[in-house]
């Protein structure tokens, strides 16, 4: 793998972070789709299918074009031996609001702090992209109380995505 992200392409945000080095020798990734290595973004495709059609069994489809958007940005987490473990996107809405989500982390790799820190990866970037901009996430109604912990509040009642019961929720960057 790189030891740097590569340059961003054209039009997009830059990317100005390098690879983060986590505990056991993982690391933290950032960038536009289109600066992805091609087998990582099929890696991270299969992560995302492994997990939300194979074993949530999301009636959706998982793959809904919003990483094509110039706005959209996608941050992976890679075990020490180079295999993405953990994903999450940030978009950015039409209205200035930002929206995170498609949270997973592989099986094997699970309460191990991989789901909280790139969760918090992604809360930095929308701080970065706009500290006043609220952060909107579809949130999977078991795991309301850990994003409760985190600093998100509840906006609505649960109701039902993809066949699995969500909660609307957002986050306020402290000014
Ligand atoms: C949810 C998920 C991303 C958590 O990843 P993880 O790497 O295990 O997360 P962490 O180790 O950082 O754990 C963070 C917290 O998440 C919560 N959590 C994780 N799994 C949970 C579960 N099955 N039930 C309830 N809470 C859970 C806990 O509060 C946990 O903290 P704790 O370990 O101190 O109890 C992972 O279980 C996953 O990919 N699940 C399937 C996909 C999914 O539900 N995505 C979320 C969409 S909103």
């Amino acid at each position: 793998m790189p030891d740097a992200l590569p340059d961003a392409p054209a039009g997009s945000e830059p990317l100005d972070l390098p690879v983060v080095d986590l505990s056991g020798g993982a690391t933290l990734h950032r960038a536009h789709l289109t600066a992805i290595p091609a087998a990582t973004v099929y890696l991270l495709a299969k992560l995302r299918q492994d997990v939300f059609t194979l074993e949530q069994h999301a009636t959706d489809a998982d793959l809904d074009g919003r990483e094509l958007e110039p706005g959209t940005t996608i941050l992976w987490i890679e075990t020490a031996r180079g295999e993405p473990a953990a994903h999450i996107r940030v978009l950015t809405e039409d209205d200035g609001t930002l929206r995170i989500g498609r949270l997973a982390v592989r099986k094997q790799n699970r309460r191990d702090g991989f789901g909280g820190r790139i969760m918090r990866a992604a809360l930095d970037l929308t701080h970065q992209i706009d500290p006043a901009a609220e952060v909107h996430i579809d949130a999977q109604a078991y795991l309301e109380k850990w994003y409760l912990s985190m600093g998100y509040e509840t906006t609505g009642p649960v109701f039902m995505e993809a066949g699995i019961e969500h909660v609307p929720m957002v986050y306020r960057h402290p000014r």
